[in-house]
C-alpha cells in the first residue's frame, strides 16, 4: 500500500515504513494514496466478522504483506465481541469495548503492536506516545513484554480518571508512564517535537501509537463494516452514524470504510465542549480555544490531530464538507442523555452520550441510529455512579489493578523534560 504524506505529497512510504515512522517529514501525515473500494455482496455481509475484517485489511493490507500475513494479524488482534445493542429509541450501541482494556482503543492498538512486530523484526523501538485516557492503557497492555519495544506515554496529570491511570501506569518492566503538568495538547506537543529532533528519532527508534500512527486507523475501519452487518437488512442504507470525537481519528476511520464502499448515509462528529470542530464547520474558521476539563475526558482536545485526514478524504472523494455532520454537546445535556438511557434501560457513559445526543439532535424521521460505545461505563465509574445515583460494580480487568501502586514519573510540560527523561531511561 502507498501512503503519501499530507504536509510534503512527494514523500511516499509503503505501509511498513509508514507504521515505523509514525509520522512523515515536516510532522506530515501520512494517507493512503489510493482508497479499494470493496465488492459487498450477500456473501460479505453473511460472512463472521473475523473472515469481513480480514477481507477488510486484506483489500488495504495483503498486496504489500501478504494475505495470510493480514489474515494472521486480525486473528489474533480482534479475539474479542464487538455487539450493536439497541440503546434508545431508533438508536444502536456499537459496543467497542469488550476487549482488554475495555475500550475501542483495543483494536487499533492492538493491531498496531503485531504489525510492528510483524514489520520492524529484530530493530529496537520506542513508542512514544500521549494519551488523553484510554489510548495509554490500551498501547500498555498491547505491548506489554514484547521483546525489544520500549513503551513511554504521557498523559495529562489530574486530566484522566484514577481507573485509567491504574490500567495503565501500574504494570512497570518496558511500560514507562509520564503524568504531565499540563494538559493533553501540551502532552502531544511533546511527542511531536520529539519527533521532529531527527537525532533524538533515531537513537531511540522513536515510533507513535497515537491516532497519528496509520495502522490504527486502517484497523478501526473493521467496525463499521461489522455495525453495517449486524443491523436488520432494511436499515442498512439508513444508517447514520455519530462518532464521540476528541482527535477525530475515529471518525477518519469511518470515513475510510465509507469511502471503501460501506453505505453508511452519513456521519455526525460528535464533541464535548471543546468544539473546535463543529465552531469550524458553521464559521469556516479553525480558532482551537482553551481547553475545558469535561466528563467526557478523553474527548478534552482542541487541536485535534486527524483532522487535516478528514479534510483530505473528503477533498479526494469529492464529497462536500456541509455534508458533514456536527454537533457540541454541553455537560448538563450530556448528564441528562446519560440519564435518558438509563430510563430506557441502557447503561452507558458519558463519551457514548455525547455521541447519542447528537443523534437525538439530527436523525431524520426514515432513519436509523449508530453511535460508537467507546468505552465501558465502568472506566468512568465516579462520574457515571454520580449522574446515575448508582453503585456501579468495577468488571474483573479493572478489579484486578485497582489497588496497584501508581508507578509514573511528574515532568513539567516542557520537550526538553522529555528528552532528558528518555536519555535516563531508555
Ligand atoms: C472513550 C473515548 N471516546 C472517544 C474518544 C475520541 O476518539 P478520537 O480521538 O478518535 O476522536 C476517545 C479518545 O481517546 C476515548 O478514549
Amino acid at each position: 500500500m502507498e501512503l503519501y504524506n499530507l504536509k510534503q505529497p512527494e514523500e511516499r512510504v509503503n505501509f511498513a515504513e509508514a507504521v515505523k515512522r509514525g509520522l512523515g517529514q515536516d510532522q506530515g501525515l501520512f494517507f493512503p494514496a489510493a482508497i479499494p473500494r470493496l465488492a459487498l455482496d450477500e456473501s460479505f455481509w453473511q460472512a463472521s466478522f473475523l473472515e469481513r475484517a480480514e477481507q477488510v485489511l486484506g483489500a488495504l493490507l495483503a498486496e504489500e504483506l501478504g494475505q495470510e500475513n493480514v489474515s494472521a494479524l486480525v486473528r489474533d488482534a480482534f479475539h474479542f465481541p464487538l455487539p450493536l445493542v439497541p440503546a434508545s429509541a431508533k438508536q444502536y450501541a456499537l459496543e467497542l469495548f469488550h476487549g482488554p482494556t475495555l475500550a475501542f482503543k483495543d483494536f487499533g492498538a492492538r493491531f498496531l503492536a503485531r504489525t510492528l512486530s510483524l514489520v520492524a523484526r529484530d530493530t529496537p523501538m520506542t513508542i512514544l506516545t500521549a494519551t488523553s485516557g484510554d489510548t495509554g492503557a490500551a498501547v500498555a497492555d498491547a505491548f506489554f513484554g514484547l521483546p525489544n519495544i520500549r513503551v513511554v506515554v504521557l498523559y495529562p496529570d489530574g486530566g484522566i480518571s484514577e481507573l485509567q491511570e491504574k490500567l495503565f501506569c501500574t504494570l512497570g518492566e518496558n511500560i514507562h508512564t509520564v503524568a504531565v503538568d499540563g494538559s493533553f495538547d501540551d502532552c502531544q506537543a511533546m511527542v511531536k517535537a520529539a519527533f521532529s529532533d531527527s537525532a533524538l528519532k533515531a537513537e531511540y527508534g522513536l515510533t507513535s501509537a497515537n491516532s497519528i500512527n496509520i495502522a490504527r486507523l486502517l484497523a478501526q475501519t473493521v467496525y463499521y463494516f461489522e455495525a453495517l452487518a449486524q443491523l436488520p437488512e432494511a436499515e442498512r442504507e439508513q444508517a447514520v452514524f455519530a462518532v464521540p470525537s476528541g482527535n477525530f481519528g475515529n471518525l477518519t476511520a469511518g470515513l475510510l470504510a465509507k469511502a471503501m464502499g460501506a453505505p453508511i448515509k452519513r456521519f455526525i462528529a460528535a464533541t464535548n465542549s471543546n468544539d473546535t470542530v463543529p465552531r469550524y464547520l458553521q464559521s469556516g474558521e479553525w480558532v482551537p480555544g482553551p481547553v475545558h476539563a469535561t466528563l467526557s475526558n478523553a474527548m478534552d482536545v482542541t487541536s485535534p490531530n486527524n483532522w487535516p485526514r478528514v479534510e483530505a478524504l473528503f477533498a479526494r472523494e469529492g464529497w462536500p464538507l456541509a455534508a458533514l455532520g456536527a454537533e457540541r454537546v454541553s455537560e448538563p445535556e450530556t448528564e441528562a442523555r446519560l440519564q435518558a438511557m438509563y430510563a430506557e434501560g441502557y447503561l452507558s457513559e458519558p463519551h457514548a452520550a455525547v455521541a447519542s445526543e447528537a443523534l437525538v439532535r439530527q436523525l431524520a424521521e426514515n432513519e436509523v441510529g449508530v453511535f460508537l460505545g467507546t468505552a465501558h461505563p465502568a472506566k468512568f465509574q465516579s462520574a457515571v455512579e454520580q449522574v446515575l445515583s448508582i453503585d456501579l460494580p468495577l468488571p474483573q480487568p479493572l478489579a484486578a489493578v485497582q489497588d496497584k501502586p501508581i508507578l509514573s514519573e511528574r515532568l513539567p510540560a516542557d520537550a526538553a523534560a522529555l528528552k532528558a527523561l528518555l536519555k535516563a531511561r531508555l
